[in-house]
């Protein structure tokens, strides 16, 4: 026990602050026994409204989630706020420097990094939630400090079907930089958000700088967030019809290319500094559950017992889900490309407008 204490000394943190499981070896928890409706009853007696940060880069990619689980659980408020998750961790981390507590009880991010360093550090509470054993074990921590929540991708090409046909839509990324492409593209800075930034890497690694060179004379329009290239396709007066960093939505249609694109697991933890461990333990739960997986049915699963129209995320062809992280984790290669981009293209202009509600 004396190393133990020191090093939490050496961390700057209170053992009283700990819970009551640590992530310690050997005292990895207990898989969820209990039921959604036994651990809201239990969770019900905490007090103070559950604190969300949620990755993304649109108000409205939270919400379904907020009307879910007010719909599901009215007596535990739920305050869920969408940022990019970049921005959100910044803030954990600056809070629990100044305070040594999160400022929130839990994270759902893309920053998949984060979570082997916070764990290391003690900043998570190890929960393993029901239907643990079904989570693919290769992206979740087998202490149950993490876990994957839903899969994310980016390079599936979205396209607007009212201005361009099925046939019509580019097969390689090398297509992108053909005549008929300028003035069509909407796509977000590579050097404003990782993943976006990892797709541009598989693509420059394939096809070159010479693509990166030839993409930047297409007039592409630049934006912030992942969110607004669909919006932007969808603009009822818009030119612009075609994107890749960005997710299908409303009346748009997407198709994968024949090349390599980019998946990640969005990842979710508890702080081991929560007021309110049983609502947390809830959530998670809940979102590991049937009901809320089900919503997902159509893209990759986390949970290898259910089935989704779109298959296994295992046998696509050319993506592996477990590389965005060894990307992510080295932050040196990271700062690289950012820069290589940047150099190029310029820093990344103006705010997000599906955050800040300049729309
Ligand atoms: C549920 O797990 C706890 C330990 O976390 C254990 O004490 C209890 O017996 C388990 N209940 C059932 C029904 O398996
Ligand atoms: C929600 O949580 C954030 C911290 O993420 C806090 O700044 C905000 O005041 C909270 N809102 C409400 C309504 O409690
Ligand atoms: C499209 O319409 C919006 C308002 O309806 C307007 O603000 C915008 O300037 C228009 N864009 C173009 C390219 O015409
Ligand atoms: C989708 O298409 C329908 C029918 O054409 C239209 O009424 C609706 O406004 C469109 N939605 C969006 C988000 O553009
Ligand atoms: C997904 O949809 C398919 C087809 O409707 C269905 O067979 C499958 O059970 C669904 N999966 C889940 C997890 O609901």
């Amino acid at each position: 026990m004396k190393s133990a204490i020191s090093l939490w000394g050496f961390l700057g943190l209170a053992a009283a602050a700990l819970p009551e499981w640590n992530s310690f070896p050997g005292h990895s928890p207990a898989i969820e026994n209990r039921s959604l409706d036994q651990i809201y009853a239990t969770a019900k007696k905490e007090h103070g409204s559950l604190v969300v940060l949620w990755g993304g880069d649109a108000v409205s990619q939270g919400q379904s989630t907020i009307d879910a689980w007010k719909a599901r659980f009215p007596d535990i408020e739920l305050n869920l706020t969408v940022d990019v998750s970049k921005y959100h961790d910044s803030r954990v981390n600056r809070q629990f420097q100044r305070t040594g507590s999160a400022g929130a009880d839990i994270a759902v991010l893309q920053t998949v990094h984060d979570y082997p360093r916070w764990k290391k550090e003690g900043r998570l509470y190890p929960y393993k939630p029901a239907h643990w054993e079904d989570i693919w074990s290769t992206i979740r921590d087998p202490d149950g400090a993490f876990v994957p929540t839903f899969i994310y991708n980016f390079g599936s090409l979205v396209y607007n079907p009212k201005l361009l046909k099925k046939s019509n839509v580019p097969s390689t990324w090398e297509e992108f930089t053909r005549p008929e492409w300028k003035s069509k593209l909407v796509l977000t800075y590579p050097n404003d958000d990782d993943a976006v930034l990892y797709l541009f890497s598989i693509i420059i690694n394939q096809y070159g700088w010479e693509w990166f060179d030839a993409l930047l004379q297409q007039d592409v329009k630049w934006v912030r967030g992942t969110g607004e290239p669909a919006a932007e396709i969808e603009r009822r007066n818009s030119t612009r019809s075609l994107s890749f960093t960005t997710s299908a939505e409303g009346n748009l249609s997407n198709i994968d290319p024949k090349d390599t694109i980019m998946y990640w697991p969005q990842t979710g933890a508890i702080f081991a500094s929560t007021p309110r461990p049983e609502s947390a333990k809830l959530f998670m739960s809940w979102l590991l559950s049937d009901d809320y997986q089900k919503t997902f049915n159509g893209s990759y699963l986390v949970r290898k017992d259910l089935s989704s129209t779109a298959g296994s995320v295992w046998d696509h062809p050319s993506t592996s889900l477990t590389q965005f992280s060894t990307f992510m984790e080295n932050r040196e290669t990271v700062e690289w490309w950012k820069l290589q981009i940047e150099t190029s293209l310029g820093a990344a202009q103006g705010d997000i407008s599906l955050l800040r509600g300049a729309e």
